[in-house]
């Protein structure tokens, strides 16, 4: 199974624009407690890196284009996210990496959790440790 996974948000369109809606635990599979979102935005620098033990989030380029790298430490896919209504589901234990973004990106997530530090692996090689060690010998 893809590790890709996104989610098209209900949208309203008429000749005034185009409004969507994303309502926690029923548009997105969790209870958002926390919205972050990232701008100003250098297309020659990265970001992410790091991946989590419990925390669920969507990713939504709300403005501009972005690309995304996913990593569950078996497979790596990347992909371009560019529309407003459809968001990127990054799971619990899942490296990823954001990079050449558009000078005009807008790139919110939604959070299943508070911000916990304690909850990062930033280091790749503990990560891949720590896939291992979830899939038993
Ligand atoms: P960082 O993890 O480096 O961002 P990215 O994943 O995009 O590379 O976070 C940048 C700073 O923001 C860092 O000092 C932690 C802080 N931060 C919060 O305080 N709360 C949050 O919800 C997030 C996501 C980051």
């Amino acid at each position: 199974m893809s590790l890709i996974k996104l989610i098209d948000f209900r949208t309203f369109s008429d000749p005034r624009g185009t409004l969507a809606v994303i309502e926690g635990s029923l548009d997105v599979p969790f209870e958002i407690r926390r919205v972050y979102y990232l701008y100003g935005l250098s297309g020659d620098l990265q970001r992410g890196f790091h991946a989590h033990h419990e925390l669920e989030q969507i990713a939504i380029c709300l403005n501009g284009s972005c690309s995304l790298l996913l990593d569950d430490g078996r497979r790596k896919e990347t992909l371009r996210l560019s529309s407003p209504h459809q968001g990127l589901r990054i799971e619990r234990m899942v490296w990823h990496e954001m990079f050449e973004f558009s000078p005009d990106c807008v790139l919110m997530v939604l959070a299943s959790e508070h911000y916990d530090e304690a909850d990062y692996i930033r280091d790749y090689q503990q990560f891949l440790a720590e896939v291992e060690n979830a899939a038993g010998p």
